[in-house]
C-alpha cells in the first residue's frame, strides 16, 4: 500500500475550509463605479454596447446615487458627455464656471460628502478633435495640454473632487497637476493615475458613451504599447516620484502581468480599470446564454485582485455588491 501523504484535496473538501484556506477576497470597498452624466432632466440612457449601463442628466444620477450608496458602494468615477457643439479644439467648455460636468460633481458632493468622488482629466469628451490632448497639425502637443489638464484639475478640486484621475497620458502631467493643487491650497485631494494606460481596442463603448472617439489616427503616440511591460515599469516610477497616490493600470484583464509587475515594484495601492469592452464581451456571452454572467464576473474581479490590485474601477461595480451583499 502506497500513500499519498500530500493531499491538496483536502483543503477544499467544504465551504468552510475552502473559505478558511482562500486568498484573495473582494469586497464593496475595493470597487470604484464609473458613471456617466449627461445634459437634460428626466434621463437615462441605456448605451447600446454597455447593457445595464446608462448615462444619466444630473437629476436621475442623484436617484441612482442613493440605489449605489445604499449597496454600499463608496467610491465612483464620473464622466461626462457633451453635444457636439459644446466641443471645441482647446476643450474650453471642460473648465468652465458652470458646466455640466462640475456642476455634477458639487451637487454629488453635496448631497453624497461620503462618498469618494474621483474625476477624469482629458480633454477627449470636450474636444472636437476627440483626443486626449491639444491638436496641432496633427500632432497632440504635450505641454500646452498641460496648461488645459491643469485648469480642469483646479476647477474639479473646486467643485469638491477627492481623487483627480488623470487619463490622458500626457509626459508629466502629475508632478505639474501636483504643483498647482499644492500652490492653489488643495494638498489633500489625491491623484490617481493612469500610469500603464495601454492604447487598447477595448475602450470601444466607452467612447461610444462619450461620443468621443478620436476624429483622425489613432491615440497610439500618447497610450502605450500593448506589447510593453518594461515601460509600464518606467511610466509608474515618474508617477510615483511626480506624487501620485495610486497607480493604475488600464484595461485590467489583458494586462494582468502589468498589473503584477507594478504591485511587485511599488509600495503605492495598485488600481485596475476593468474596462467597457471586458464589461461588453462578458455581458454579450451571458445574455446569449453562453456563459453564466454573475459567476464569471466574480472570476474576472477576482483575478484582478489576485493579480495584485488593491482597487477596480469597473461597470459591474453594483452586481458585485449585489452579490458580495447575498442580494
Ligand atoms: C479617455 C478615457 C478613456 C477611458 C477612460 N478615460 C478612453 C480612451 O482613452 O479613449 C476608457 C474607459 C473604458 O473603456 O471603460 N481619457
Amino acid at each position: 500500500m502506497t500513500y499519498i501523504s500530500r493531499r491538496p484535496r483536502r483543503n477544499r473538501k467544504s465551504a468552510a475550509i475552502r473559505g478558511l484556506v482562500q486568498e484573495t477576497t473582494l469586497s464593496v470597498s475595493d470597487l470604484i463605479f464609473p458613471m456617466f452624466v449627461q445634459e437634460g432632466s428626466g434621463l437615462k440612457v441605456e448605451i447600446k454596447s454597455m447593457p445595464g449601463i446608462y448615462r444619466f442628466s444630473l437629476d436621475t444620477l442623484l436617484e441612482e446615487l442613493q440605489e449605489v450608496t445604499d449597496l454600499g458602494i463608496q467610491s465612483i468615477c464620473l464622466f461626462p458627455n457633451y453635444p457636439e457643439d459644446k466641443k471645441d479644439k482647446h476643450a474650453t467648455e471642460s473648465h468652465r464656471e458652470g458646466t455640466l460636468y462640475l456642476r455634477a460633481l458639487s451637487t454629488i458632493k453635496e448631497r453624497f460628502p461620503d462618498l469618494a468622488l474621483m474625476t477624469d482629466i482629458a480633454m477627449d469628451p470636450y474636444s472636437s478633435d476627440g483626443h486626449d490632448g491639444l491638436v496641432e497639425n496633427g500632432e497632440i502637443l504635450n505641454d500646452a495640454t498641460l496648461e488645459i489638464l491643469g485648469r480642469m484639475a483646479l476647477a474639479q478640486a473646486r467643485a469638491g473632487a477627492d481623487i483627480l484621475g488623470p487619463s490622458d497620458m500626457m509626459d508629466g502631467r502629475v508632478g505639474y497637476l501636483r504643483d498647482l493643487l499644492d500652490d492653489a491650497g488643495f494638498s489633500r485631494v489625491s491623484i490617481m493615475s493612469y500610469s500603464a494606460k495601454y492604447a487598447s481596442a477595448f475602450y470601444g463603448p466607452f467612447r461610444d458613451a462619450l461620443e468621443s472617439a478620436p476624429r483622425f489616427g489613432d491615440k497610439k503616440t500618447y497610450q502605450m504599447n500593448p506589447a510593453n511591460v518594461r515601460e509600464a515599469l518606467v511610466e509608474a516610477q515618474l508617477d510615483f516620484d511626480e506624487g501620485a497616490d495610486f497607480l493604475m493600470v488600464k484595461p485590467a484583464l489583458s494586462y494582468l502581468d502589468v498589473i503584477r509587475t507594478l504591485h511587485e515594484n511599488f509600495d503605492l495601492p495598485i488600481a485596475a480599470y476593468n474596462v467597457s469592452g471586458e464589461y461588453a464581451m462578458l455581458k454579450a456571452a451571458a445574455q446569449n446564454g453562453w456563459l453564466d454572467g454573475p459567476r464569471a464576473m466574480l472570476e474576472v474581479l477576482l483575478s484582478i485582485r489576485r493579480a495584485g490590485a488593491k482597487v477596480i474601477l469597473t461597470y459591474f461595480a453594483k452586481e458585485a455588491a449585489e452579490l458580495l451583499q447575498g442580494k
